[in-house]
C-alpha cells in the first residue's frame, strides 16, 4: 500500500491561482515535474524563485556558502509577533552569537541528561491514552502534540504539561494557530511591500499573551539562577552559558524569544512526525509487530536509561522513513545576496532559493520506489546513498536544526513506548490527506483506533 501523497497541480496556472493554491496548501500547488527535476525556476512579476533538488546545489546553499544565502527578512516580519528576535529568524552575527550560546545545551552529553524528562513524558503519554484505548477513532495528532509539548516543558523548565503555565501556553498556542498559522507558508512568499501584511489583531493579541506567559517562566528562572536554586535543565544551561567570543549571556527578553521558538519548532514538528509514524505503522501491521517486539525486548521500565534509545533500531528506521515521506518542514527558503549561476541559468540577486525536503525525499532519480514506506531501505546501497545526499528533514550545514539529536531520541522513544502498550489500526474512510500548514499535517487530522496490545 502506497501511503497518501497529495495530488500535484495539473498544467500551468495564472499567478493569482498559484497564490491561491499556495495559501491553501503549498504541496498540492506544485507541479509533478518537481519530483524528477534537478532544478526548476518560477517567474512572477514580483520575484523569481529557484527550487533546487540537485544535491550539489543544496550543499552549496546550506553547507558551503550559507552566509551568501541568508533567510529572507520577510520571514522575520511574518513571525515577529510571536518569535521576536529568535534564532530561527535572525541572520549574520546575531544568529552566530545566538547559536554559540544555544548549541552547547543540545550537545550529546547534555542530551543524555534530558533522558529522564523524555522518559517521564513518554510514560505520561501512554497513561493519558489508556482511557481512549477502546478501539474508537481518535484524532492522534492532538495526542502527539500534547506529548511533544510535554517533552519540551519537562526538558526546558522541569515542569509537565499539566503545570498551570505550561498548559496555558499550550492552549493559547492552539488558539493562535487557529487564528493565523504562525508559519503560514504563505509568509515565505516574498510578496511586494504593498501587499496586506499578515498580522491580524487576534494573532497579535494571542502572541502577546503567549509571550507574557513565557516571560513569567523565564523571569522566575532568572531569579532561581541568581539564588542558586535553579534545576539543572535546558533553560538553566542556556541562560548560564556565556558566548565564548563576547562573554555575553542572554537577558530575559532574548531568552523569551528563544523559548518561544523551542516551543514552536520543538513540538509542532515532533508531533507531526509521531502522528504520521503511527499512521504508517497502523497501515503496515508487519512493521508495527516488529517494532512492538523490539520495544518489549529492549525497554525494561525498571532499568531504562539513555543508551536504551540506541538499541531501538527498528524504531529509529521507522521514524527516519517517516521523516523522509512526511518531512515536518517540507520546504525552506533562502535569498541569493548576489548573482549566481546555477545549472546553466543566471540566478539574479534577491532571488528566492527554495530547498524542498518534500521533493528531494521523493525524488524519482534518487530513491528506489520513493513513495513506498520501507524502513529497511536504509540498509540498502540505494537507501544509504539517499541518506548521504538527499535526506534533510533537519536541514543541513551550520543552520541545521538545533534539536535534531533531541528529536531523534524523543521520536523513537515515544513511538516504541506507544506501540509497546497499544495496537494501532487505521479508521475506515479516514485516509489522511497531507497538507503543509505550519508542518505537514493531515487535512482533517490523522485518525486511528487503538486497543491495549496483547502480550
Ligand atoms: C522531528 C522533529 C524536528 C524537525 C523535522 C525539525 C526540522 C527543522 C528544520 C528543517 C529546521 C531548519 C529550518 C530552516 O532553516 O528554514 C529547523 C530549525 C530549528 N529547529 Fe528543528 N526540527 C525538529 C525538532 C526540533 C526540536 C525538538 C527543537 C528544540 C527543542 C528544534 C529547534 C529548532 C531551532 C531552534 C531551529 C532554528 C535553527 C537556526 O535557524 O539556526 N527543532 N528544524
Amino acid at each position: 500500500m502506497i501511503p497518501p501523497k497529495p495530488p500535484a497541480r495539473e498544467g500551468r496556472v495564472s499567478l493569482r491561482r498559484y497564490a491561491q493554491l499556495f495559501r491553501e496548501d503549498i504541496l498540492s500547488a506544485q507541479p509533478a515535474r518537481l519530483y524528477r527535476a534537478w532544478m526548476a525556476e518560477f517567474r512572477t512579476p514580483f520575484f523569481r524563485s529557484f527550487l533546487c533538488n540537485d544535491p550539489s546545489l543544496v550543499d552549496l546553499v546550506l553547507k558551503e556558502r550559507p552566509d551568501d544565502f541568508p533567510k529572507s527578512g520577510r520571514i522575520r516580519e511574518g513571525l515577529a509577533p510571536l518569535l521576536g528576535n529568535s534564532v530561527f529568524v535572525t541572520n549574520g552575527d546575531t544568529w552566530k552569537r545566538q547559536r554559540r550560546i544555544i548549541d552547547p545545551a543540545f550537545e550529546g552529553g547534555r542530551l543524555r541528561d534530558t533522558f529522564p524528562a523524555m522518559w517521564d513524558a513518554a510514560q505520561a503519554c501512554v497513561a493519558r491514552l489508556e482511557a481512549r484505548a477502546e478501539g474508537q477513532p481518535v484524532e492522534i495528532e492532538a495526542e502527539t502534540s500534547e506529548a511533544a509539548a510535554d517533552v519540551i516543558f519537562r526538558t526546558l523548565f522541569s515542569i509537565p504539561i499539566d503545570h498551570e503555565v505550561a498548559g496555558e501556553v499550550f492552549a493559547k498556542f492552539k488558539a493562535h494557530q487557529r487564528a493565523q498559522p504562525v508559519l503560514n507558508l504563505g509568509a515565505l512568499l516574498p510578496l511586494p511591500r504593498w501587499f496586506p501584511r499578515f498580522h491580524k489583531r487576534e494573532t497579535v493579541k494571542t502572541a502577546r499573551e503567549i509571550r507574557a506567559l513565557i516571560t513569567s517562566l523565564t523571569a522566575a528562572r532568572m531569579e532561581e539562577i541568581k539564588a542558586g536554586t535553579a534545576p539543572d535543565d535546558l533553560a538553566t544551561k542556556i541562560m548560564t552559558t556565556a558566548d565564548p567570543e563576547t562573554g555575553d549571556v542572554f537577558d530575559t527578553e532574548e531568552m523569551v524569544d528563544q523559548v518561544a521558538i523551542f516551543f514552536l519548532a520543538g513540538h509542532e514538528t515532533s508531533a507531526s512526525a509521531l502522528a504520521w509514524a503511527l499512521y504508517l505503522l497502523a497501515t503496515h501491521p508487519e512493521w508495527q509487530d516488529r517494532l512492538a517486539e523490539e520495544a518489549r525486548r529492549e525497554i525494561d521500565p525498571a532499568e531504562v536509561s539513555f543508551p536504551t534509545i540506541k538499541r531501538l533500531r527498528i524504531s529509529r528506521d521507522v521514524f527516519r522513513e517517516t521523516l523522509r515521506l512526511y518531512p515536518p518542514v517540507p520546504m525552506m527558503v533562502r535569498e541569493a545576496t548576489k548573482c549566481e549561476h546555477f545549472r546553466d541559468r543566471d540566478v539574479p540577486k534577491g532571488a528566492q532559493i527554495v530547498l524542498s525536503p518534500w521533493h528531494q525525499h521523493r525524488h524519482t532519480r534518487i530513491w528506489d520506489n520513493p513513495d513506498a514506506f520501507d524502513p529497511s531501505r536504509f540498509q540498502t546501497e540505494n537507501g544509504k546513498q539517499g541518506l548521504r545526499c538527499a535526506y534533510m528533514p533537519f536541514s543541513a550545514g551550520p543552520r541545521v536544526c538545533t534539536g535534531a539529536g533531541f528529536a531523534m531520541a524523543e521520536g523513537p522513544l515515544i513511538l516504541s513506548m506507544l506501540v509497546r502498550a497499544y495496537s494501532f489500526r487505521p479508521v475506515e474512510g479516514r485516509t489522511p490527506t497531507p497538507v503543509a500548514h505550519l508542518t505537514v499535517r493531515g487535512k482533517d487530522g490523522i485518525w486511528l483506533a487503538f486497543t491495549p496490545r496483547k502480550a
